[in-house]
């Protein structure tokens, strides 16, 4: 299996990519880092803890990370998340296990021990700038780095322009697309909008494994709930997951190979720039996925996660 480090601000849809994860027999993950992003990081940890206990994988190491972004204040998405970020669904609190304080020296450690180890950011990108800032060298190695956030030509989800994980901490983000050794793969809105969430799909799971789909319902209840009254969807995004089975089947998701790096501030805040058209003659930095297939990404979620097959 790939040895895997999930960096995350769990959160309703990182939750939903965990579970997919530590359902993924080709995946390893050797340990779960927090990020200050949906809710702040320490929350986070505690959502990830309820998420393994549910997986009954509570032996996965949880790190807490950056509590706040490198330069700007930090906003969390309780609004779209819930105070408790898991959908205000408030799930028991793990209380046999504490997560471990420092996560960016948890991430360079085991970079160091295995250098082919794949990282996977599915927030802001603080803890992986400030693991980069510290030892950029540690991710010279064999390993990918995967990333969910950013919009190429799709618009915004928190202002025209920027994806929430890059404005949230746009000067991390921008340390990560200049200072990467490692091929940044992008799995940004252009594709993760694709994924919705429906609830005749929500139904179908709770039919075939009532426990995780009664799950599912009440953490994504509040997201349903936030998409109807802000963009008149029925349904929700689910964006973190398309990255974890990406990670799984590489065929999901099509793009190309460009460089890319990220506005920091004014009314571009976030925003991710493509030089699609090589005006700056930069070596590529960065692979942009473009292109998913949703019915094959659903065909391989709801199995490892319900148990369901595909309808
Ligand atoms: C990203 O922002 C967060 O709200 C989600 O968890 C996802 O990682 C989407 O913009
Ligand atoms: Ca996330």
């Amino acid at each position: 299996p790939i040895k895997v480090i999930i960096d995350c601000d769990p959160g309703i849809d990182d939750s939903l990519a965990l579970l997919l994860a530590l359902n993924s027999p080709e995946l390893n993950v050797v340990g779960i880092t927090t990020v200050s992003g949906n809710v702040p990081a320490d929350l986070g940890a505690q959502n990830a803890l309820k998420i393994l206990d549910f997986a009954q994988h509570l032996n996965i190491p949880v790190y807490i990370g950056a509590m706040s972004p490198l330069k700007v204040p930090y906003t969390s998405a309780q609004d779209t998340h819930g105070d408790d970020g898991l959908g205000n669904s408030h799930l028991p609190a793990v209380t046999t296990v504490t997560p471990h304080p420092d996560a960016v020296t948890f991430i360079l450690d085991q970079l160091h021990q295995n250098p082919e180890i794949l990282v996977l950011a599915l927030g802001p990108l603080t803890n992986i700038a400030q693991a980069l800032q510290r030892d950029a060298a540690a991710f010279a190695g064999p390993g990918r780095f995967v990333l969910m956030g950013g919009s190429y030509k799709s618009h915004g989800n928190c202002s025209p322009v920027a994806e929430y994980n890059f404005w949230c901490d746009p000067d991390a983000a921008k340390v990560v697309f200049d200072d990467m050794p490692r091929l940044i793969e992008m799995v940004g809105l252009d594709v993760t909008r694709k994924i919705v969430l429906t609830p005749s799909l929500l139904s179908y799971m709770k039919h075939t494994d009532e426990t995780t789909g009664s799950l599912i319902e009440h953490i994504t209840r509040f997201y349903f709930d936030f998409h109807w009254e802000y963009e008149r969807v029925i349904g929700c995004v689910i964006n973190d997951p398309l990255a974890v089975a990406y990670l799984i089947n590489p065929s999901l998701l099509s793009g190309f190979e460009s460089y890319g790096t990220i506005a920091m501030d004014g009314v571009a805040r976030g925003q991710s720039i493509v030089d699609d058209h090589h005006f700056w003659h930069h070596a590529p930095n960065v692979r942009i996925a473009t292109k998913v297939a949703v019915t094959d990404f659903w065909q391989l979620f709801l199995p490892r996660v319900t148990g369901a097959e595909s309808p």
